[in-house]
């Protein structure tokens, strides 16, 4: 078994390491507490080839392998995981679901410009009343011949107001339940599309996250991803790679906040030593950093999987069920290392652990993490 970055890889990590440090970190506090979007930040990733890692250069991509992207998302989060999930969404769901079961032609018009980062999408699946029970969409896309007149709610949904290009899961057939929904390319601006209010949130606070609504909105059928009916599946097949980046983004999180308790351990002195040296801190440290090496190998595992064309449907779900535990209580223990500072906005461990909470919640919670993985075990 051999486990060795490449110089490749290592090269990302650095790029993406070094972003973060000198563009996202300057204002990540400002953005977290006045909730805003970093959009001047997300079109600079976009142009290092952050948005569409993974994309073939033929559709404007970076060519890159899952390895890399896992190693990028581990950076950007480590400072900003408003801007990584951003860019989680539309690597992992949007360009990948597009590249992967698109046509020629939406892949020309859509995926081109989202894999170079000039514009950003969404994914929408989850509904007022269908969150982790997903199969029951109540948004409807009723076949109209020429196109779907689309109608419903959907919500929690990242890059809600800066997305420009929109996966919409709905169903068209109510009577053959999962295998009756479908996946439509919605773009901003058709009519009947609106985007409600910025949601107040606990975490990802500089994340765009809101409602949609769709009202007898016309899609035309040119813009169905994959056969009729094939929209469930194509939702759960872009979210068992989605979870591969939300695994990374939790490991970014804890590693984030890991490096900032380590730093604050050596600086920090008590009973007239730094707090580093007294077994209670040491050992704290310890415990964290091979929760977040089992972490990463987890991560790494699915990514290599993927990579591999092998059935990586268990590794992510174990990668994003386990990184997110480790994201909430390494953040957890990080605070408490800092004691009051932890407590305090400047000292960004308080923002890691508010942050780390959405990671054991959006992608499919942590429980579903389990159904993916028990009924994988059983069989
Ligand atoms: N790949 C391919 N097909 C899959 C699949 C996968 N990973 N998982 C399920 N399917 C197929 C099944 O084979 C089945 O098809 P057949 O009947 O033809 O065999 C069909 O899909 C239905 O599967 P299940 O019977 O397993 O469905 P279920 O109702 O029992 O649900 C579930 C399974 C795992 C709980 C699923 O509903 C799920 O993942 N729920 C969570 C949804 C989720 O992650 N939402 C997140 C929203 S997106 C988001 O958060 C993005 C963001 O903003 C950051």
């Amino acid at each position: 078994m051999h486990i060795q970055l490449s110089e490749e890889h290592l090269m990302i990590q650095k790029a993406a390491r070094d972003f973060a440090k000198d563009v996202l970190k300057p204002g990540v506090i400002e953005r977290d507490e006045q909730q805003k979007f970093p959009a001047e930040e997300i079109k600079q990733m976009g142009q290092l080839g952050f948005m569409g890692m993974m994309v073939s250069p033929e559709y404007g991509g970076g060519g890159m392998d899952t390895i890399s992207y896992v190693l990028a998302m581990e950076e950007i989060s480590k400072i900003d995981a408003s801007a990584s999930v951003c860019m989680s969404v539309n690597n992992s769901l949007v360009c990948w679901g597009l590249e992967k079961f698109g046509t020629e032609e939406q892949k020309r018009k859509y995926l081109v410009p989202l894999a170079k980062g000039e514009i950003i999408g969404a994914f929408c699946l989850s509904e007022p009343e269908a969150g982790s029970d997903a199969t029951s969409q109540k948004t409807t896309a009723i076949d109209m011949g020429d196109h779907y007149l689309l109608n419903g709610t959907k919500n929690w949904i990242t890059n809600g107001s800066s997305a420009s290009v929109y996966l919409v899961i709905a169903q068209t057939y109510p009577e053959k339940g999962h295998r009756g929904i479908n996946a439509l390319i919605v773009e901003r601006g058709m009519p009947g599309f609106t985007v409600g209010p910025k949601e107040n949130k606990m975490g990802i606070r500089g994340s765009d996250t809101h409602s949609l609504m769709f009202q007898d909105v016309k899609v035309p059928k040119e813009n169905r991803i994959g056969e009729d009916g094939f929209g469930f599946k194509f939702a759960m097949k872009t979210l068992t790679g989605g979870r591969i980046g939300i695994a990374a983004q939790a490991l970014g999180i804890a590693s984030g906040a890991y490096e900032l308790a380590l730093a604050y351990s050596k600086e920090r002195k008590a009973f007239g030593k730094p707090i580093s040296e007294h077994q209670a801190i040491a050992f704290k440290l310890a415990d964290m950093a091979t929760e977040i090496e089992a972490a990463r190998l987890l991560c790494l595992k699915a990514a290599w999987m993927k990579d591999n064309d092998l059935d990586y449907n268990e590794a992510s779900a174990m990668a994003k069920l386990y990184a997110s535990r480790v994201a909430m209580w390494v953040t957890t223990e990080a605070v408490q290392i800092h004691g009051g500072y932890g407590y305090v906005k400047e000292y960004h461990v308080e923002r890691l652990m508010r942050d780390a909470k959405i990671t054991q919640i959006y992608e499919g919670t942590s429980e579903v993490q389990k159904i993916v993985i028990s009924r994988s075990i059983l069989g």
